[in-house]
């Protein structure tokens, strides 16, 4: 089958690859250009740790096809931190120990960081709800709740 020539963004830097019509971004992302951060866990929509954004919107990676990234603008877990400063989400889920395999992690950071964008100011209920499509199997969620409420108190100059 004939590649695919794609040009995009990702995390910043203008980014070309060729894939087959009809490969997953995830595994473009993971199995060409070594950006293992987006984790697949279930390869169907479901489970959120493939969660990277499109256009600063919130997608599943592993239910966008590949040639769909032309000339668009990606974010995955490995353009979160600034060199060698880690994004407060980074910070914040190391502190409260909201993580445990790490296997959701990337997906949650990236969700979480696209829902405090829309909503700076979120009700407990809101991060839970705008976190909905991301499960994990270690860590009963509290923990990662308590460390993005944290954060949107801290960015917004309110932190305690
Ligand atoms: S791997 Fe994409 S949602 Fe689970
Ligand atoms: S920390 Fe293991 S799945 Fe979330």
């Amino acid at each position: 089958m004939a590649k695919m020539h794609i040009s995009t963004t990702i995390n910043g830097e203008p980014t070309e690859f060729l894939c087959d019509p009809s490969q997953s971004l995830l595994d473009v992302l993971r199995d060409n250009l070594g950006l293992t951060g987006s984790k697949e866990g279930c390869g169907s929509g479901d489970c959120g740790a493939c969660s990277i954004t499109l256009d600063d919107r919130l997608v599943c990676s592993c239910l966008v096809l590949a040639p769909e990234a032309e000339g668009k603008k990606i974010e995955t877990v490995e353009g979160i931190a600034q060199g060698d400063q880690l994004h407060p989400l980074q910070k914040k889920f190391v502190e409260f120990a909201a993580l445990q395999c790490g296997i959701c992690t990337p997906g949650f950071l990236i969700a979480s960081k696209a829902l405090l964008a829309k909503n700076p100011n979120p009700t407990e209920t809101e991060v839970r709800f705008g976190l909905a499509g991301n499960l994990c199997r270690c860590t009963g969620y509290d923990k990662i709740i308590r460390a993005v409420m944290e954060v949107a108190a801290e960015m917004r100059g309110a932190a305690r």
